[in-house]
């Protein structure tokens, strides 16, 4: 058997690694502030200030105090939020008549953020679940979600959002043939400059479960109503089906696509990234939040450093936008360095 000798090794990786400034030359990917959207939800009332249990450190806002988020948020850099409405249950129906609402409370809530921080884009969520009274994101009849009838609310909904001043409508359903629908409703109505992010890869995740906690919006299983949304959303075991979704939303007229939950698929995140020719976003969702502050809040993970990581590999795989409840934090931890 050979030995290698001290003379052969004439590579050595770890000359680059030796202080914190060749590192910095060394270093492939940037996480920047430029990456970041914070998603926020919005209450009704006045003075509203609610932790959401399972997210510790993420609040629901009456808006006069969301404004005031979003000015902290604006100060920092971010460019924008993606924002979702918690409402509550008298205002639910099967047919989810709230959604379409001018003068709703997100409607109203998006006019506010455009009154006080106009440079700081709006992302609006176009889906039916926080609005139906079955928990589910498109219409429920005879134990299925209606696609197309619920395409047509979807449409008119994310013509609501653009008159209220939404910079990006951001449709999170995955019905079939949604991009399309909502790019001819906006063109019509002459919300030409009105962008979509679509939700290409949305995948039946039990990393959701936080946010149905904060908005109370879990399906509500039934005999008639399915207690979960694999009937739309992607099974967590496909790629290849992923590109195909890439391809139909791309061809409709999307103007970001995004990955949904981040982690558990960076493989999708990176094909995504080879193949677009348009901007790859990635959630880091409600759940994968939750995991980490529960375990820094249990002494067993370092927050910072374990948020940093977390959203560098994000980056890594492809995503240039990165949608994250960290989104402030890291705004000022990048700040000070
Ligand atoms: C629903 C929607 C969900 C999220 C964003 N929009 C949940 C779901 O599909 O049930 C999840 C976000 C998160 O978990 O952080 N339209």
């Amino acid at each position: 058997m050979q030995t290698t000798t001290i003379a052969d090794l004439v590579v050595r990786p770890r000359r680059m690694r030796r202080t914190e400034n060749l590192r910095r030359l060394n270093r492939e990917t940037r996480l920047s502030v430029d990456n970041l959207i914070a998603p926020l939800f919005v209450i009704p009332g006045k003075g509203q200030k609610e932790e959401i249990v399972s997210m510790p450190g993420q609040y629901r806002f009456s808006i006069d105090l969301l404004v005031e988020e979003a000015q902290a948020l604006a100060e920092l850099g971010i460019p924008g939020v993606a924002l979702f409405p918690a409402l509550p249950e008298e205002s639910k129906d099967k047919m989810a008549t709230e959604a379409t609402n001018p003068d709703g409370l997100f409607p109203s809530a998006v006019r506010a953020l455009k009154k006080s921080v106009p440079e700081l884009l709006v992302i609006t969520d176009v889906a039916l679940d926080p609005y139906s009274s079955d928990g589910h994101d498109g219409i429920v009849r005879g134990g299925q979600i209606v696609n197309d009838e619920t395409l047509e609310i979807l449409a008119r909904m994310a013509v609501v959002h653009a008159e209220a001043g939404a910079d990006v409508i951001a449709p999170s359903d995955m019905m079939d043939g949604r991009i399309g629908a909502i790019r001819t409703a906006l063109d019509e109505e002459g919300w030409t400059n009105t962008a979509i992010l679509a939700y290409t890869a949305k995948y039946a995740s039990a990393y959701y479960g936080p946010f149905r906690d904060a908005l109370d919006s879990a399906p509500r299983a039934s005999d008639e109503i399915p207690g979960d949304k694999k009937t739309y959303q992607m099974d967590p075991a496909n790629s290849r089906e992923a590109l195909r979704e890439l391809a139909l939303d791309l061809a409709e007229g999307a103007d970001m696509v995004m990955v949904k939950p981040a982690v558990n698929y960076l493989d999708v995140i990176y094909q995504f990234s080879r193949t677009s020719d348009v901007p790859v976003a990635a959630y880091h969702v409600s759940g994968e939040y939750a995991m980490i502050k529960a375990a820094a809040r249990n002494g067993w993970l370092e927050e910072k450093a374990a948020v940093l990581e977390t959203t560098t590999a994000i980056r890594r795989a492809g995503a240039d936008v990165i949608l994250t409840y960290f989104a402030r934090n890291l705004a000022e931890w990048l700040r000070k360095g």
